[in-house]
């Protein structure tokens, strides 16, 4: 496909009449597609995490990024996926979709760049395999072991470690995932799981914000307290899995530490025929740093690899740079990053319009491996967030189905799932406009 044929056609229509002088081509690909645009907005509470809350296993580490089983149940009954499909989660995350379609009998394949993230969507599964008792064992076996235990190496020398917690706490959590180091796979990898999933109650952070807050005046959890109540937690749901027949002999999914934007070293299978997923928003969000208490205590060793992860996402958050060669890939990216760099030094965050441009940069990327690896009469269903900056609104939405098209994509669909009001900060300013939250939905002919 040739990037020029955006722009060839954004010429020609630029001719046709606008409502404003300065957003034409936002006016177009607005009008464009307003016939795919439908309201869906039961959805609403399936395209976040909260849904999770209520499913046995999914709901013993927080994703805050991730959607929900019942999303993925409904897409696998939209697109009517049985066992002779393959589904593909390129942005896997927690793997939301892997153990959707397992526990349905499909297999599946998940990539993700945050190592966390593919520890967790690996790990899950692995909970169907337990016996009722078996974590508890280990961790009354842990806690004779725990206190001879030397302090875990782990990354010191990033800021929010030397911050994050009292010193007391940071030895007892060093000390314990020595002695959960010491056990054998699985049952280490459940342990570990449960251990990441209380470090922020042990911390003085919060997940809650967009990104990683300190809260000083926060009350600590104890390590050990913490454990054992995460650890009856998972003996509850492992025993509520067992009552709810879920099959045990699930698929386990196939995933893969790796970069979607280049898809060529993942062993697929066959071709996918099905993606279900949600990439990064382009909304400034910095995975490398919600995560980082995770990150630090097992999977980077020190400040220079944590930055090396963090330049190795998705450019979807406000450190990414962009080669000087980069240009905004489609005429409504570049029509809102040229209007945002004219603002110059008056805009908020001067960094926004790098970030834009090395987002859609990076998703085209994304969209081209799609369209390579997927089997033919695939469908697709992605979440994505429009975003507004400074008052400019930017459909991502339809920029990516525009990009999709151009890859070889039918665009089906596109289904408003909510609206979203902007920062406090922003509607004083310019007023509130809501912002699509939107399931696009394509298929490969
Ligand atoms: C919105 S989250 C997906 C959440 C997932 N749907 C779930 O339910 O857990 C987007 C994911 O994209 C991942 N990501 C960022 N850059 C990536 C890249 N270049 N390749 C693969 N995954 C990437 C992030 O680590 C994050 O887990």
């Amino acid at each position: 496909m040739s990037q020029l044929s955006f722009f060839e056609k954004d010429e020609v229509l630029t001719k046709a009449p606008v409502n404003t002088v300065n957003h034409t081509s936002c006016q177009r690909i607005e009008d464009k597609f307003a016939h795919l645009l439908h309201e869906d907005l039961q959805l609403a509470n399936l395209v976040s995490y909260v849904g999770n809350k209520g499913i046995p296993v999914l709901r013993l580490y927080r994703y805050k990024e991730a959607f929900a089983f019942s999303f993925v149940e409904d897409f696998i009954s939209r697109f009517g996926l049985g066992e002779e499909d393959y589904i593909f989660d390129p942005f896997c995350g927690m793997g939301t979709t892997l153990f959707t379609a397992s526990q349905k009998g499909i297999p599946s394949i998940g990539v993700d760049k945050l190592p966390i993230a593919t520890f967790i969507a690996q790990t899950l599964p692995l909970f169907y395999s337990l016996r009722p008792g078996q974590i508890r064992d280990a961790f009354e076996l842990l806690k004779t072991r725990v206190q001879q235990a030397p302090p875990a190496a782990v990354a010191l020398d990033v800021a929010i470690m030397k911050v994050a917690f009292p010193p007391d706490t940071l030895l007892a959590l060093r000390k314990w995932k020595t002695a959960i180091d010491s056990l054998e796979s699985p049952i280490k990898d459940i342990l570990l799981l449960l251990f990441f999933s209380v470090l922020e109650p042990c911390s003085y952070t919060s997940k809650d914000g967009q990104f990683l807050r300190l809260v000083r005046e926060k009350k600590i959890a104890d390590p050990e307290e913490a454990l054992e109540n995460k650890v009856n937690e998972a003996e509850r749901d492992i025993q509520l899995v067992r009552n709810l027949k879920w099959d045990q002999s699930v698929r386990l999914p196939s995933v893969y530490p790796g970069d979607t934007r280049d898809l060529t070293e993942i062993t697929f299978a066959r071709q996918p025929t099905a993606i279900i997923t949600s990439p990064p928003y382009a909304n400034r969000y910095d995975y490398t740093r919600t995560y980082s208490l995770e990150l630090c205590f097992h999977f980077v060793r020190n400040f220079a690899e944590l930055k090396d992860l963090r330049f190795g996402i998705l450019r979807s958050h406000i450190e990414s740079k962009v080669d000087s060669h980069e240009q905004p890939p489609h005429p409504v990216v570049k029509e809102v990053v040229d209007i945002l760099r004219k603002r110059g030094k008056l805009l908020n965050n001067p960094r926004i319009p790098d970030m834009l441009t090395g987002y859609f940069v990076d998703m085209q990327k994304v969209i081209r491996e799609w369209a390579r690896v997927l089997a033919p009469g695939a469908r697709v269903a992605m979440v994505v967030d429009n975003v507004r900056f400074e008052g400019e609104l930017l459909p991502v939405d339809l920029v990516l189905s525009e990009m999709a098209e151009e890859a070889g994509f039918r665009v089906e669909d596109i289904l408003i799932a909510r609206y979203k009001g902007n920062s406090s900060q922003q509607m004083g300013k310019y007023g509130r406009v809501p912002v699509r939250e939107s399931v696009v939905v394509w298929s490969k002919p």
